[in-house]
């Protein structure tokens, strides 16, 4: 089993090489992921004048998108890999958002004083962290009373043929070992109360999970396939170990495989994804702005 460090090393260095590939394909990956940050944000009760924290941003969300909401606010985007957070920065300018800053850090151990934030924001980050408990009281830490944590994972894979159709093309030409379950990997988190249960090892309240469709949406089968593999982690790293043609017969395989998703002229595959929303208690007990977060989560 790697060490902490070792699994934030190899975190900061397949992201790094991943970096190019999500600024390239950004538009198609914030449609696609567009849902779940609404969920998040929805669930977040975000204020004009919001102090929130967004962990493993990557190339900004949703933490930019909290920030178009909060103009009185400040908005910290955080992430263990600095070229991600080089994306961000310049689709924050894009988008002319000015009350966002970036921070490169890990999830486990974070520069950040008690009680500063909010809110905490996590889309599609915790599986990849060394210790998802300590990550977990850290953003209890950092949180002010009352303040909410709200996070989301993939769900197991047979729901997310987006990504699966990609892997099982990849497997008929590499042995593609089964995930350590301990260790990072996109669907560690899958299990129904897997994240409930570390939000709740953090005292958190009014923990509750749900699902959220997604739907990721290209021109072609051919961009399908050309996307998927310049940008989902673990399809980069298992075509890293194949040869010319091997990639070649592999992008077949997944171009007629995704075929079966045209229609009306697109390809559209589905997918679905767990959001995790729970609350810090306020330090006398009750409940704080808002009330109690079961009552508006459907
Ligand atoms: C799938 S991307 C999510 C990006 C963004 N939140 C989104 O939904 O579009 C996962 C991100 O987690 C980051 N990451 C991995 N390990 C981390 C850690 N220990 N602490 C903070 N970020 C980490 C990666 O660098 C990467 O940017």
């Amino acid at each position: 089993m790697p060490s902490a460090d070792e699994i934030r090393d190899a975190q900061r260095t397949a992201w790094a090489g991943l970096s190019a590939g999500w600024e390239k394909w950004d538009a198609v990956i914030m449609v696609q992921l567009g849902p779940v940050g609404a969920a998040i944000i929805e669930r977040l009760d975000i204020a004009e004048d919001q102090q929130h924290l967004d962990i493993a941003s990557g190339t900004g969300e949703p933490g930019l998108s909290i920030a178009r909401r909060s103009p009185k606010g400040r908005v910290v985007l955080t992430d263990l890999a600095a070229e991600m957070l080089d994306v961000a920065a310049r689709r924050a300018r894009a988008q002319g958002v000015t009350t966002v800053e970036t921070k490169v850090c890990s999830a486990d151990d974070l520069p950040f004083d008690d009680a500063t934030f909010d809110s905490v924001s996590v889309r599609f980050g915790y599986m990849f962290f060394p210790d998802m408990g300590k990550a977990t009281a850290e953003f209890g830490r950092v949180l002010k009373p009352g303040g909410r944590l709200c996070s989301s994972v993939w769900v197991k894979p047979e729901e997310n043929p987006w990504t699966t159709i990609a892997m099982q093309a990849i497997a008929t030409e590499v042995v593609v070992a089964p995930p350590d379950p301990d260790g990072p990997n996109m669907f560690r988190c899958a299990a129904p109360g897997y994240v409930s249960a570390l939000y709740e090892g953090a005292g958190l309240r009014d923990v509750v999970e749900w699902d959220v469709d997604v739907e990721l949406v290209t021109e072609s089968p051919e961009q399908y396939w050309e996307m998927i593999s310049e940008h989902v982690s673990l399809a980069v790293a298992a075509l890293q170990r194949v040869d010319e043609l091997a990639r070649e017969r592999i992008r077949a395989h997944a171009i007629a495989k995704v075929s079966a998703f045209e229609k009306d002229g697109k390809v559209r595959v589905p997918g679905v994804a767990r959001c995790i929303v729970g609350m810090k208690e306020d330090a006398s007990g009750t409940r704080p702005r808002g009330g109690a977060l079961s009552s508006n989560v459907g």
